[in-house]
Parts: C-alpha cells; sequence; structure tokens
C-alpha cells in the first residue's frame, strides 16, 4: 500500500484565552487520528497556530497597557505548554500574526479581487469617540429596549431574552471607555459568496466532505436561499494585516484565522527543506479540518470558496464533533467544572482524559458528557484494571530475562487480536474511537482471562514449571504489547513505556501481526496509578469561582406527595408504537417573542427559534397562566411538524407542548439546562 500525503489541523485557538477542558475535545480528537495516520505508515503532517487578530486582543492590550504583540506571546507561550501538558503533538506551532500568514492572506486577496468576488458597501456601527474605536456589539452595554433591564449586552438581553442592535439599546454605554457611542458610517469590503453557490452546493452535497448531518445541515438553512455577502474587512483602529489595496482598512478576523492553517503548513515546509504547493496545491495530498460545530459556517462555505477562487487544495473532509457537557450541564464556573488545560494537569494524568474522550468519541456530532464518576470508574476499570494489569502481573516473573525464542501455542489469542487490526484500524479512519476502544477492550478481557486461568503467581512457586512460566509470561506480554500498539494513538506514554519493558520500539502498525521472541524484558516500572475521587475532587475545587448569585446553601430535598388524581382525571391514551411517536417531531425551541392577541380569550402569538434562521409562529391558548414578558427567552418543547393551521389571527405553525387541564393550571415543558433549539426531542 502506499503511503498517503495527509495535512491535518485543529481549529486554531484564540490568543486571548487559555485551554480548557472543552477546547481539549477536539485537540485530543485530532491528535489521535495523526498519531494513528502516522502508526500506519502514512506521511502526516498535523499544524495548528494561535489566532491572533481582532478587536479583543486590541483592548486587552489596551487594558494592559503593553503592545499586542507581548500579549500573544505570553499567551502563546501558556497553549504551548498546556497542549504539551496533554501530549498533543504538533509538527507546527504558528501565528496568524507571522509574515507567512501575511504574504499567503495578500495572494488569497489578489485572487478573490481578480475573480471578481469583491464589492464595497457603507455599513453603520456604533463608534467610541474617546478610544477611537469601532466597537463590536460585546463592547457595547445599555438599557434593554424591551424589558428595561439595565446594563445589557449589545446584542441581546441576559433578562428577556430579547434580539436587538447595539444602535437599539437604550442609553448605550461603551465598555471601554464609558462614553456614549455614535453611530457612524464606514466603507466595509464584502466578497460576494453568492457567485459560488453552484461551486458551494455541489462541494458540500457530494458525500465525500462533510457528515451528512452537516451536508443536511447546510443544505436546509444556507444553500436553499441566496448566500450572504460576507464582510471581511473592518475599519482603523483594528489589530491585524492592512488590506493592501484599502489603506486604513483591515481583514476582519476570520479572513486570515484560517488561512493561518497554510502559513503554519509553510513554517513547518521551510524547517523541513519541503515545498508548500506540494502541501497545499497537490492532488495526491489530503487536507483534513478537525472543528467544532459551532464554527461549521467558516469551514464549509468561506473557507472553500477562498480556496476554490485561490486555486489550492479543498479540503479533502472537514471532522466536525459536538461541544463538551459535564455532568450533562454546560461547564460552570460556580460548580468548578469549568477546568482550564493546567489546572487538570496539576492533578491528573493526562492520559486519563485522552483515554475518556477517546471511549466516548464517535463519528458524528453529538455532544460529549463527561461524568466524572464515570471518568473514575473507566479509567481504573479498564486502563489499571484490564490494560495495565496484564503486564503488572506478567512482567516481574520473567524481568531480566528473555522472551520465549519462539512463540507458545496461546489457544488462538495472539492471532485473534491480530485480525481485528483491520477492523481497528477503520473505526480510527472513521473517528469513531469509541467502538475502536470498545473492541480494544474486548481483547484486554481476553487477555486477562487468559491470565486469570493460568495463574503464573501459582506456578512460579514450583521450580520445575520456569519453562511453562516463561511461556505463560511470554504470551501474556505479547497480548500486553498488542493493546499497547493499538491504543498508543490515544495513550502514547503507555507505548513509550511499553518499549522500554519489552526493548523494542513500537513504531508501526502490522507490527500487532508478529509476535516478539527472544528479547529481553526488563524490570517492571509502574505504568498507571489508579485515579482517586479526591484528586478529581482537588482538581474541580481549584476550578471553582465562587458567585454569591449562585452560592446559596441548596434547599433541603423537598417530601413529594404525589397524589393519583391527574392520571384519574385523564386515563392513558390507547397503547402506540415507537413508529407512531417518531412521527411526531418534537424539538426544543426559544421564544423569542410573545405578544397578547387582543381579539382572543385564551391566544398569545409567539416567534419560536429553531435554532439559526429557522422561525415559527404559533398562537398558543397559554394566556390566563402566563404573561408574555415571562415568556420570551425561555425554551420549550415545540411540536415541529404539525401541519400549519390557518387561523382568524394568522397561521399557526406548530404548537408548544404543556401540561394540566388548562385556564390558569397549564404548565409548560422546558428542558433541563444545556439543551439548544432545534434539538430534536426523543
Ligand atoms: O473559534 C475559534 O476559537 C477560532 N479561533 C477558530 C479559528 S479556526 C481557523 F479558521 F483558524
Ligand atoms: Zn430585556
Amino acid at each position: 500500500m502506499t503511503a498517503r500525503r495527509i495535512l491535518v489541523t485543529a481549529a486554531l485557538p484564540y490568543a486571548n484565552g487559555h485551554i480548557h477542558l472543552g477546547h481539549l475535545v477536539e485537540y485530543i480528537q485530532t491528535d489521535i487520528w495523526v498519531r494513528f495516520q502516522k502508526l500506519r505508515g502514512n506521511k502526516c503532517v498535523f499544524v495548528c497556530a494561535d489566532d491572533t487578530h481582532g478587536t479583543a486582543i486590541m483592548i486587552r492590550a489596551r487594558q494592559e497597557g503593553r503592545s499586542e504583540e507581548a500579549v500573544i506571546a505570553d499567551m502563546r507561550d501558556a497553549h504551548v505548554r498546556d497542549f504539551a501538558g496533554f501530549d498533543i503533538a504538533f509538527d507546527n506551532y504558528g501565528s496568524t500574526n507571522s509574515p507567512e500568514n501575511r504574504a499567503l492572506c495578500h495572494e488569497i486577496w489578489a485572487k478573490i479581487r481578480e475573480a471578481g468576488l469583491v464589492k464595497e458597501e457603507a455599513v453603520e456601527q456604533l463608534f467610541d469617540p474617546k478610544e477611537g474605536t469601532f466597537l463590536a456589539d460585546r463592547f457595547v452595554r445599555g438599557t434593554c429596549p424591551r424589558c428595561k433591564a439595565e446594563n445589557q449586552p449589545g446584542d441581546n438581553c441576559s433578562k428577556c431574552g430579547a434580539t436587538y442592535t447595539p444602535a437599539e439599546l437604550i442609553n448605550p454605554k461603551s465598555t471601554l471607555s464609558g462614553a456614549t457611542p455614535e453611530v457612524r458610517s464606514a466603507q466595509h469590503l464584502f466578497i460576494e459568496l453568492e457567485k459560488l453557490h453552484s461551486f458551494l452546493a455541489e462541494w458540500t452535497q457530494s458525500g465525500e466532505h462533510l457528515q451528512d448531518e452537516v451536508a443536511n445541515y447546510l443544505k436546509g438553512h444556507f444553500l436553499g436561499d441566496t448566500l450572504r455577502n460576507w464582510d471581511v474587512s473592518r475599519p482603523a483602529p483594528y489589530f491585524g494585516f492592512e488590506i493592501p489595496d484599502a489603506p486604513g482598512n483591515y481583514w476582519y478576523v476570520w479572513f486570515d484565522a484560517p488561512i493561518g492553517y497554510i502559513a503554519s503548513t509553510h513554517e513547518w515546509c521551510k524547517k523541513h527543506g519541503e515545498q508548500l504547493d506540494d502541501w497545499w496545491k497537490n492532488p495526491d495530498t489530503e487536507v483534513h479540518h478537525f472543528i467544532g460545530k459551532d464554527i461549521t459556517y467558516f469551514h464549509t462555505l468561506f473557507w472553500p470558496g477562498m480556496l476554490k477562487t485561490a486555486g489550492f487544495n479543498l479540503p479533502h473532509k472537514v471532522h466536525i464533533h459536538g461541544f463538551l457537557t459535564v455532568g450533562g450541564e454546560k461547564m460552570s464556573k460556580s460548580l468548578g467544572t469549568f477546568v482550564m488545560g493546567s489546572t487538570y494537569l496539576k492533578h491528573l494524568d493526562p492520559a486519563f482524559i485522552r483515554y475518556y474522550y477517546a471511549s466516548k468519541l464517535g463519528p458524528r456530532l453529538d455532544d460529549l458528557d463527561l461524568n466524572l464518576d464515570e471518568f473514575i470508574a473507566k479509567v481504573n476499570a479498564d486502563l489499571v484494571g484490564k490494560v495495565v494489569n496484564i503486564a503488572s502481573r506478567a512482567a516481574k516473573f520473567v524481568a531480566e530475562q528473555t522472551l520465549c525464542e519462539s512463540y507458545p501455542s496461546d489457544g488462538g489469542l495472539f492471532e485473534a487480536a491480530a485480525a481485528k487490526a483491520d477492523v481497528i484500524a477503520d473505526l480510527y479512519e472513521r473517528c469513531d474511537y469509541n467502538n475502536a476502544m470498545r473492541e480494544i477492550m474486548l481483547l484486554a478481557d481476553a487477555a486477562n482471562k487468559y491470565v486469570d486461568e493460568k495463574q503464573p503467581w501459582v506456578l512460579r512457586k514450583d521450580p520445575s514449571k520456569a519453562a511453562e512460566v516463561r511461556e505463560i509470561c511470554s504470551v501474556a506480554l505479547n497480548l500486553f504489547r498488542q493493546l499497547a500498539l493499538y491504543l498508543s494513538p490515544v495513550l502514547p506514554k503507555l507505548a513509550q513505556q511499553t518499549a522500554e519493558l519489552l526493548n523494542v520500539p513500537i513504531q508501526r502498525w502490522d507490527d500487532v501481526r508478529s509476535p516478539l521472541v527472544g528479547t529481553r524484558v526488563s524490570p517492571f516500572k509502574h505504568m498507571l496509578q489508579r485515579v482517586s475521587v479526591e484528586q478529581v475532587q482537588a482538581m474541580t475545587e481549584e476550578s471553582k469561582v465562587v458567585d454569591p448569585a449562585t452560592a446559596a446553601d441548596a434547599p433541603a430535598a423537598p417530601q413529594w406527595n404525589d397524589g393519583p388524581e391527574a392520571l384519574a382525571a385523564e386515563p392513558l391514551a390507547a397503547e402506540c408504537t415507537i413508529d407512531d411517536f417518531v412521527k411526531v417531531d418534537l424539538r426544543v425551541a426559544r421564544i423569542l417573542s410573545a405578544e397578547d392577541v387582543l381579539e382572543a380569550n385564551k391566544l398569545l402569538k409567539l416567534t419560536l427559534s429553531l435554532g439559526g434562521d429557522s422561525k415559527r409562529q404559533v398562537f398558543a391558548g397559554i394566556k390566563a397562566a402566563y404573561k408574555p414578558e415571562q415568556l420570551v427567552g425561555r425554551l420549550v418543547i415545540c411540536v415541529a411538524n404539525l401541519k400549519p393551521r390557518q387561523m382568524k389571527f394568522g397561521l399557526s405553525e406548530g404548537m408548544i407542548c404543556a401540561s394540566g387541564p388548562g385556564g390558569k393550571d397549564v404548565f409548560l415543558l422546558a428542558p433541563d439546562s444545556g439543551a439548544v433549539p432545534g434539538q430534536r426531542v426523543h
């Protein structure tokens, strides 16, 4: 088989924040994939960089009274240290603020201009006259135009959930200077993405480059309509690269950030005597991006559009993953579940989280939940109890001896494990790590069963059984080595420790097919310690930021006294099948607005968001139970595929779910926190 040329990227972390356990889902996922490709003998290069430009860095530098360059240099050191701590092995870690990136931005921009895709338009934005800068929405605060709550951000109200533009805020103030911002107009440059519509429709829908759910999402949300022009410039002052043919204007951070992938590759090429074109303008090179679902739009529409126009390789595949939740909730500073990478490393071994994430990651976009009890149980049961246990029970009886000169009979265990090589490789290739881990743990179970049955610790007491003990340990250590090899993309340190124990490096996937014979066994050294509840607690304690608003003592558990009246009043409906149930498409929705329908006694008119641009108008009979202002911003469950019904007051395009007999006794159903609009209810 000829080696593939594979260029891999993980999303470039912003230079204005530290790496946390949420970021690490992606870096660990990608690092595993890269290590797997290298083990298979492919020529694989893994690049990343800090994403350094934009208003946030500029403001931070001003606030800290130093240059942007100084701010990004410090953060880079921290990022590099954290990644190394988790065994994330980039081949190059660059910066978007590099000369290579600037040159590539110029080259790509010239091509986009040449293709006639750039258009100029005036944009109105709030301007801070004291700081002399345009203000991104999050740098403006004021009074909510809807509910009049004070000190609300420039784009949406945290009290009532209303969305608005910063110019609609009452009494707006710049958070930078406290000044009242002015509305000013400036010329911006836009890329006319619509001109690439047919290319993007074909590329995204080819079935080759994107997960099916991503392709469908793009088709449903964007490609059915005209693609909106993309605003790629910002007027000075802005920390970034000045646009050569529009002096005083800078490329928006999202223009130069993905170009940073190419720039980082260029840095790597210079260090290794390689040509950039061999990696980015070569049909024989596969480019693989790993990203989170929040930045899908940039990587699946803008970015392929830019690459196509500028004549670079298109992504072979964009691998998109879901978000991290901890204990089923969003990471929380007050609960101590917003854990920085550096805090984790003070308390726990990186191998634990690498294995835990691998055991939960699949090829789809589902969110990944870090359940700390499960984390402890899984690490101890699988890594310590199953995998390392084999080596620790066998190695000490053959330390300083050699393995048998020919591989002993083992009842077919080694062959059976070797026969799984293609299945496990395919699972890694498809990012189906949880199934790969499952297969590997089944092999570990079989190896443990062998050691349990043979009991070398009993036999070794009888000197006449020394040869038999050596055979058993030769088998056990070979089975262990197969596991260490299969796990080596996930647990590189364990692979290294195994190599030291058996004095043969772990370098190639196919080594799993040939047993080691005659090699010397080193004295056994501890490979992994068990993880304790105390260690995990110490980590979450250190991560806690006490918020007085949420720190109140939890109330005592209530005593439930649920009588049978409700069920009696409305007995259960006739039995239905799962097929009947799935016909009803229930979705999480957010109430964007709620209005009284004056002519109707019972009805409120609701506008629901199902995520993105998808909206529904629904008339709900809940007027006696809820005031409109209590509803705006909250999440509800909506029957999203109900046939629209024309009512006297307008079209009702669904229904929201509630319990109760009616009138004042209506209780809306709501999902637990963490749910997001558009999610299906199963
Ligand atoms: O979302 C983010 O954190 C961005 N800094 C990712 C950029 S990825 C790439 F396009 F540069
Ligand atoms: Zn409000």
